[in-house]
């Protein structure tokens, strides 16, 4: 079982945003859309074992998406950006401590990845071994101290998957493929 906390920090978008042009016109929300493409599908269909939360940090509105939101929802940005933008409407406003507790159960491995954290390689025994891993992420922009704060006291490791910052649905696209070699 995965879980992918995607944590955004810039203002939520409006849900009545156009279409076109929609990377400006979404405050990038285009990048939310990308990371639940690589969280969510693979070439043969959809991932079954993963739920991705788009935790939006200025309005703690969350979007929770997985195989049965998506649908027969073919795996193309401005889709699945549209699902999202139609979700912002009445997405449940919630304390991102509270989701940690609720929705990550005992036994899961929780990884944080960051630029600053310890290699993958050394993680990767636990991530294995483990019923389930978490991972949380940024997305345009970095998670902010506060929320950083919050991971390492609920026991999040930092893990970095190199010195170059790369873009957060590469991130989740790498972690899916590292954790499915297992
Ligand atoms: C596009 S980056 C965020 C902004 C970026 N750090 C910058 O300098 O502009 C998106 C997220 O992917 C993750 N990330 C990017 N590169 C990483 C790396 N080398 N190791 C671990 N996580 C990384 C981090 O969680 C980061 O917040």
């Amino acid at each position: 079982m995965r879980r992918i906390f995607l944590l955004i920090h810039r203002p939520t978008p409006s849900p009545d945003f156009p279409l076109k042009g929609y990377a400006s016109a979404s405050r990038r929300f285009d990048v939310a859309a990308r990371v639940a493409i690589a969280a969510l599908y693979t070439a043969e269909g959809l991932r079954r074992d993963t739920t991705l939360y788009i935790y939006l940090a200025d309005t703690g509105k969350t979007l929770t998406l997985n195989a049965d939101t998506l649908g027969p929802m073919k795996p193309h940005e401005v889709e699945v950006l549209s699902l999202l933008r139609s979700m912002l409407a009445d997405a449940p406003i919630m304390n991102l401590e509270r989701i940690l507790d609720e929705h990550i159960p005992a036994g899961f491995v929780k990884i944080y990845l960051t630029e600053k954290g310890g290699k993958l390689d050394t993680f990767l025994g636990a991530l294995c071994r483990a019923p389930g891993v978490v991972v949380a992420l940024g997305g345009k922009e970095d998670v902010p101290p506060e929320l950083e704060k919050l991971l390492v006291r609920k026991g999040f490791d930092l893990v970095s998957l190199g010195p170059f910052s790369y873009l957060a649905s590469h991130c989740v696209a790498f972690i899916h493929m590292v954790l499915d070699g297992c």
